[in-house]
């Protein structure tokens, strides 16, 4: 096992839960040769000579052959992950959306340069399903692949449905506990489950997708009306990113908040816990279950990438090399719960068929097959309206 010098980019809630678990692993060893951070003002918990303020004592540093990035803006993120790529530094970050919008370029430098980029921190927190992709189903054609990818979320709606909090201090509770991102509405809106979602489909499925081609829908809008819709039923309200196989061409994709019963291995995954189904070909069913946000779990699985480095790990991307043909497709049919303000708003919302409607004076909604592209056409309006819209099966 090679020693490995780390040059660490941001030192915020994910950097020092990597901190703890490097302190604390007894099997790993890496040391941690400077930490680059934004502002000189903030009382650090480590010696002042690791602490830096500009880049390139690390990237020029030739003693430091791993840069970790664990900063918050995804465009800086890039630069630095190039930047180091360039300088022959193997890279781990867990800035997903910097990999998301740019995983075709990132791909290509970790060719050219001969260089490994690791992220298994960027999707699900502690839940290891980058390299179980990778690694264990790299040859069996997946059905699905969705889940809990929001620890924020799922903790917003399990404290204020579950326990009867406001959504404004469950979100406060969240970004205390080091749940949420910086601007929550990455969180709230299903952004960050999206660019999760499309890392990993990469990995199951071999597709690259813009994110800006995926729909995300959130849970701000969720109304005292749609919690008693899911607890008449015994239902409980998930926001839920899906990747799905459509045919042996084409695979969709979406972040949308799903009424579950409890058949759903997702049922009982409450709080910042995230879980994963992978439906493969012939595996059938696998759940995944793990603290998907928070300090500790995150750097966990940041230490775990380093510790992947020192025998020289890389992705391989079997899927991605494999598939010459796979496109992305929104020609889906959801069966999809709508909150409505008033029955006109049917005007611009267009469902192919409806099973079900109610309308009073202050509750309206309707029950219906709706397809993903007309959704993704109205998902401004629907932000805009505040009108809750989740699948419901
Ligand atoms: N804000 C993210 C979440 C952090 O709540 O899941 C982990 O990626």
């Amino acid at each position: 096992m090679k020693q490995l010098n780390i040059g660490l980019f941001g030192f915020g809630c994910v950097g020092q839960g990597l901190y703890f678990a490097l302190q604390h692993s007894t099997g790993f060893r890496a040391n941690i040769k400077k930490i680059v951070v934004k502002h000189p003002h903030k009382k650090r918990i480590v010696d002042s000579d690791l602490i830096a303020y500009d880049k390139y004592e690390i990237l020029d540093n030739p003693e430091i052959d791993v840069v970790v990035e664990l900063i918050d803006n995804a465009e800086e993120a890039f630069e630095i992950v190039k930047m180091a790529m360039e300088r022959g530094k193997h890279v781990v970050t867990a800035n997903k959306k910097m990999l998301a919008m740019n995983l075709e370029e990132l791909i290509s430098l970790q060719k050219k340069n001969q260089l490994s980029l690791l992220y298994e921190a960027s999707a699900c927190g502690s839940i290891p399903i980058i390299r179980t992709l990778e690694e264990y189903f790299d040859n069996e054609d997946l059905l699905q692949l969705y889940g809990i990818f929001n620890g924020t979320t799922n903790y917003i709606l399990t404290k204020t449905i579950d326990e009867g909090l406001d959504y404004q201090t469950a979100l406060k509770g969240a970004q205390q506990e080091g749940f949420a991102e910086s601007d929550p509405t990455n969180d709230v809106e299903g952004f960050d489950p999206k660019y999760k979602a499309v890392i990993l489909c990469l990995h199951a499925f071999g597709l690259i997708i813009h994110p800006d081609k995926v729909l995300n829908l959130g849970i701000s809008s969720l109304s005292e009306n749609d919690i008693q819709f899911a607890s008449e039923k015994s239902l409980k309200i998930k926001l839920l990113p899906v990747i799905r196989k459509i045919d042996d061409h084409q695979i969709t994709a979406y972040v949308i908040p799903h009424f579950i019963n409890n058949n759903n291995n997702l049922f009982k995954v409450d709080r910042e816990f995230n879980g994963v189904i992978v439906e493969g070909e012939f595996s059938g069913q696998q759940f995944f279950q793990g603290k998907g946000a928070g300090s500790h779990p995150t750097g966990s699985a940041v230490l775990s990438d380093i510790s992947a480095l020192s025998y020289d790990y890389k992705y391989s991307f079997k899927k991605f090399e494999q598939n010459g043909h796979k496109k992305f497709t929104q020609k889906v049919l959801l069966d999809i719960y709508l909150r409505l303000n008033s029955k006109s708003e049917l005007e611009q919302i267009i469902f192919e068929e409806i099973h079900s409607q109610y309308y009073s004076q202050d509750y309206n909604y309707v029950i219906g097959k709706i397809s993903l592209e007309q959704l993704f056409r109205s998902q401004a309006y629907l932000r805009e309206q505040k009108l809750f819209c989740a699948v419901i099966e």
